[in-house]
C-alpha cells in the first residue's frame, strides 16, 4: 500500500511533466518539414542585402529615425555558444552592427546599409547576438559571444558618424551565457541568459537541458554604474531567449525550449537610506502566468500598439541541423560540397499576440529560414524578420 502511494505521488509528479512535453514535441511533429502549411498574413513581402548581410539575429527599430540596427555574424557558422558550435580551428570571422535606412524611398541598397564603425574593441573576436538601444543616453547594448568569453559591450552610438564606441564591457558570473538585453534607462538593464549550462562548457548537458525544459534560463538585473553590487537574478525560465517590456509594468519571456511566453510584473522598491537619501531601485519579477506558442518562439519584441510581435522556429530539429552543417559552409569555396553547407533550409515563423486578441499567426514558410527577431513600424506599416542562418533581411508590408 505505501509503495503504491510513492508510486502514485511519483506519477502524479510525472504525468503534468510528460504532458507538458507531450504537448511541446507533438507541436514539433505537426510542423514537421511535409505538414507545414504556409501562412501569409500580410500584403507583400520581399528580401533586402541578400548579398551583403547574413546570419543576422537581431533587428531593432528607432522609428523617429526611420533607421533599424541589425546585428550580423557570419562567424556564427562556426562558433555559435548557444547551439554548441565550436569549429574555431577552421577560423573565425568577426561579424558586424548595421544600420538600415528603412524609410528613405528610392536609396539603393548600398545607400540604404551602413556597418558601424567599431572604436576601442576587438573587432576579429566581435560576435554580435542580442541588442538594444537606449535613446535618451543614445547607449547600445551588444552581447558579444566572443571566444575569450559572452560579455555585454557598452556602446556610444553615433548615428551621424555610423560609429560606435565601447565605453564599458561588463563580464560577470551571472553572465554566463547572456542572450537578449531590455534596457530600463540610466544604465539599467534586464537581460537573459539562454543556459544554465552553456554548451561551450559542456554540448551534452546542454543539449538535455533545452529538451528536458528544465528552468535553467534565467532573468538578471544590472545596473551598469554599479554592476559588482546590483547584478541580481530575478527569475528562472527554461531556454530564455527574447525579453521585452509589454508595458511599463509588465515583462515579457520567450522560453524557446517551452515554446511559450512567460509574463511578470516589475515593481521596483525604494528604502530611505539616509534622511535626504533614497536607495537605487530594487527590482522584483512576480509571476504572471504563460501562454503557450505554436512554435519554438525564439526573439521578442514591442511595436508602437503595444502588441507583442515574436519570431521562431516551427520544427528546432531543422534548425538544429543547419546549425551543425554550418562548420563546413564556405560560400566562395570551389567545392560543391562546402557552398552547399552554406544552405538554409528551416522554416520561419511569425506571430503577433495581445491579451485581447490572443495569438494571430502573420507568417509561416519557407521564405526566411530560422527567423529569429520581427519589428514593425506601425506608423509606415513595415515590418522586418532577420534569420539567424539566413542571407539578408525579410521586409513586409501590411
Ligand atoms: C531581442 O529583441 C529585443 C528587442 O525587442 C532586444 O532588446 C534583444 O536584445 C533581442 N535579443 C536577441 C537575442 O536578438
Ligand atoms: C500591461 O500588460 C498586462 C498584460 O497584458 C496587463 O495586464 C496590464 O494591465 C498592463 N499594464 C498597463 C499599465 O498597461
Amino acid at each position: 500500500m505505501a509503495r503504491r502511494t510513492i508510486y502514485l505521488g511519483l506519477l502524479a509528479i510525472v504525468i503534468p511533466y510528460l504532458y507538458d512535453r507531450y504537448v511541446a514535441l507533438s507541436a514539433l511533429a505537426a510542423n514537421r518539414p511535409s505538414k507545414l502549411k504556409d501562412v501569409y498574413n500580410f500584403r507583400q513581402h520581399e528580401f533586402k542585402f541578400r548579398d551583403s548581410i547574413r546570419n543576422c539575429e537581431d533587428v531593432l527599430l528607432v522609428e523617429e529615425k526611420g533607421l533599424a540596427i541589425v546585428s550580423c555574424d557570419a562567424g556564427r557558422d562556426r562558433w555559435n555558444t548557444v547551439m554548441g558550435t565550436f569549429a574555431q580551428h577552421k577560423g573565425v570571422v568577426g561579424g558586424g552592427l548595421y544600420v538600415y535606412d528603412y524609410a528613405t524611398p528610392g536609396l539603393s541598397e548600398q545607400d540604404a546599409l551602413a556597418r558601424l564603425t567599431l572604436k576601442n574593441i576587438d573587432t576579429e573576436d566581435f560576435h554580435p547576438l542580442g541588442i538594444e538601444y537606449e535613446r535618451k543616453s543614445g547607449t547600445l547594448y551588444v552581447v558579444n559571444h566572443a571566444q575569450t568569453g559572452s560579455v555585454i559591450e557598452i556602446f556610444d552610438l553615433d548615428f551621424k558618424t555610423t560609429t560606435a564606441t565601447r565605453r564599458q564591457t561588463f563580464r560577470h558570473a551571472l553572465a554566463f551565457s547572456p542572450n537578449s538585453i531590455q534596457a530600463l534607462g540610466d544604465g539599467k538593464i534586464f537581460f537573459t541568459n539562454d543556459h544554465f549550462i552553456p554548451a561551450a562548457m559542456s554540448p551534452i548537458l546542454s543539449k538535455i537541458e533545452t529538451f528536458s525544459g528544465v528552468p535553467g534560463g534565467s532573468v538578471v538585473y544590472v545596473d551598469l554604474t554599479r554592476p559588482s553590487e546590483t547584478a541580481r537574478t530575478l527569475a528562472r525560465v527554461p531556454f530564455a531567449n527574447g525579453i521585452a517590456m509589454l508595458n511599463s509594468s509588465t515583462l515579457a519571456v520567450a522560453s524557446t525550449s517551452k515554446s511559450g511566453i512567460y509574463f511578470f510584473s516589475v515593481t521596483a522598491d525604494y528604502h530611505l537610506q539616509s534622511k535626504n537619501h533614497i536607495s537605487p531601485p530594487e527590482y522584483h519579477l512576480k509571476s504572471q502566468g504563460y501562454i503557450r506558442t505554436p512554435v519554438a518562439p525564439d526573439n521578442i519584441s514591442v511595436d508602437g500598439n503595444g502588441k507583442l510581435l515574436m519570431a521562431g522556429h516551427p520544427f528546432a530539429l531543422a534548425t538544429m541541423k543547419v546549425s551543425r552543417g554550418r562548420a563546413n559552409c564556405d560560400p566562395d569555396s570551389r567545392k560543391e560540397e562546402d557552398r552547399k553547407a552554406c544552405d538554409c533550409t528551416a522554416a520561419g515563423w511569425v506571430a503577433e499576440w495581445t491579451p485581447e486578441t490572443g495569438l494571430r499567426e502573420l507568417y509561416k514558410g519557407y521564405d526566411i529560414c530560422t527567423s529569429s527577431t520581427a519589428v514593425r513600424d506601425v506608423g509606415r506599416g513595415i515590418g522586418l524578420v532577420t534569420g539567424l542562418y539566413d542571407r539578408g533581411l525579410m521586409l513586409f508590408k501590411e
